[in-house]
């Protein structure tokens, strides 16, 4: 379903440039789970975002069901992670100023989706929560609604930058679990992980290293 195909991607800054992903090449199919290890540096986040169409790699190609990724316009580019792409972050990027309902609501565009809110929040143990602001919310409840507005749509393939990385024990695992299920129902998942705790749920490991695959 998804081929990274000699993935290149070199940041530049101050005259100096930097590889930071150097020639991966991987298959993804429906329903793996893949863990993406390796230590502080190694390219892990860049390959991820790569994956989801946020990093624009040198040279190489994200297929995504035969398409890449890169060759589509910017129309294109934002229906693919619209519709096929979830994203997960270590920090959870909720918008502020919205309550936990109107930042889950926000990624909703079909009605089908707005009315699957309610059980998610029950699922997830948080329908009290759901009229307060990202600021009175502990870590562990953010990343749950992070992690609801990453799924709520029902994409193919669940992009998670390290979601466990701000948690303690209870919550990693409650954010764990919720990963499984989604894996459980027939989705994909890519995790990055440098704990080996977390990253013992995926069927598959990948391990990054100075931006080349070992
Ligand atoms: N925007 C950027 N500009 C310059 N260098 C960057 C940028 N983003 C990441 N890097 C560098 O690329 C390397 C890989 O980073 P990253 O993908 O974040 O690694 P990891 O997630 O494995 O810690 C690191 O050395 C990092 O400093
Ligand atoms: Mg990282």
């Amino acid at each position: 379903m998804l081929n990274i195909n000699h993935i290149t991607k070199t940041y530049r800054k101050g005259g100096k440039s930097f590889t930071a992903l150097d020639d991966v090449t991987f298959k993804a199919e429906k329903g793996d789970y893949i863990a993406i290890v390796g230590p502080s540096g190694s390219g892990k986040s860049t390959l991820l975002h790569t994956i989801g169409g946020l990093i624009h790699p040198e040279s190489g190609q994200i297929l995504y069901k035969d398409r890449d990724i890169y060759s589509l316009n910017s129309h294109g580019a934002d229906l693919y992670r619209r519709e096929n792409v979830g994203f997960v972050f270590q920090q959870f990027h909720l918008v502020p100023y919205l309550s936990v309902y109107e930042n889950i609501k926000l990624v909703c565009i079909q009605p089908a989706c707005t009315q699957h809110i309610e059980s998610y929040l029950e699922k997830c143990s948080i329908t009290p929560l759901r009229n307060k602001y990202p600021a009175e919310l502990s870590v562990g409840e953010k990343q749950r609604i992070a992690f609801i507005r990453a799924i709520i749509t029902k994409p193919d393939i669940l992009l998670a930058d390290e979601p466990t990385g701000n948690l303690d024990p209870l919550n990693s695992s409650i954010i764990m679990s919720l990963i499984a299920d989604f894996h459980k129902e027939g989705g994909t998942v890519l995790l990055v992980s440098h704990d080996q705790g977390t990253a013992k749920y995926a069927g598959r490991y990948i391990t990054l290293q100075g931006g080349k695959l070992v």
